[in-house]
């Protein structure tokens, strides 16, 4: 569901580009709850942005869902975003001034669909995460797990096969980044949902089914992991 081959990127001057990805090629099957290892400035969100079309590569290519990416064309982004991603991020960036329902409801907002379509639907979909009885509380109203609880539910609202997920447990304490883990595993499981997470806690990666790992913008190990169930290629 997706591929990446040969994809590069550098920042700086295009004259003295610095390397930030090299040469990254790797296939994910639908399903698969695939965690992206490695130091701080390896180029773990430098992928995720490519893959989630909020940045382009300099060479190679990206498939998603059958569908060569065209990085020149922000009306094929806009439409793939909107088809198949959902995105779930450190600081769970939801809008401070709406509800929980209504943070979660967005993405629908943006497709046009009446307001209380829009609300059962982010009601079905708060009861999923756990946080049926919070949908009216404003994110400063709700701890960090919930928060990002919400956060998921909005990621998962549009129905999206990719979830691109940039440490999603980086600013929760243990116990909660824990609670978070398990409910990003039953999501995958339950929905079938492909999930990319970036991580930098070794324990949560091997809970994965497959740990990519990344050093100085390379692939340098690439494993399934034997706890985990690995579901059969799509
Ligand atoms: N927009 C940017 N402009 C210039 N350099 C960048 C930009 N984004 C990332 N970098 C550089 O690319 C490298 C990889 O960054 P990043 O992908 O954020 O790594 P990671 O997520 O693994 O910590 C770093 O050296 C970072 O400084
Ligand atoms: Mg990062």
């Amino acid at each position: 569901m997706l591929q990446l081959a040969n994809v590069g990127k550098g920042y700086g001057p295009p004259t003295q580009p610095i390397p930030v990805l090299k040469d990254v090629s790797f296939s994910l099957s639908r399903g698969t709850f695939c965690a992206l290892v490695g130091p701080s400035g390896s180029g773990k969100s430098t992928l995720l942005n490519i893959v989630g079309l909020l940045d382009k590569p300099d060479t190679g290519h990206v498939i998603l869902d059958d569908v060569l990416v065209d990085y020149s064309s922000a009306q094929q982004a806009a439409r793939l975003r909107n088809a198949m991603l959902g995105f779930v991020f450190q600081s769970f960036q939801l809008l401070p001034r709406l509800s929980a329902w209504q943070n979660v409801a967005l993405p629908l907002l943006y497709r046009g669909i009446p307001r209380e379509r829009r609300r059962m639907a982010a009601l079905a979909m708060l009861e999923r995460v756990g946080l049926a009885d919070r949908s009216l509380h404003r994110p400063t109203e709700l701890s960090g797990g919930q928060r990002q609880r919400v956060a998921l539910a909005r990621a998962l609202i549009g129905e999206p096969s990719l979830i691109l997920a940039d440490e999603p447990t980086g600013s929760l304490d243990s116990v909660t980044a824990i609670e978070v883990m398990e409910l990003l595993r039953q999501l995958n499981r339950s929905l079938n949902v492909t999930i990319l997470m970036v991580t930098h806690d070794r324990d949560l990666a091997a809970q994965c089914d497959r740990q990519i790992e990344f050093l100085d913008g390379r692939i340098v190990s690439d494993r399934l992991s034997p706890a985990a169930a690995v579901p059969m290629p799509a």
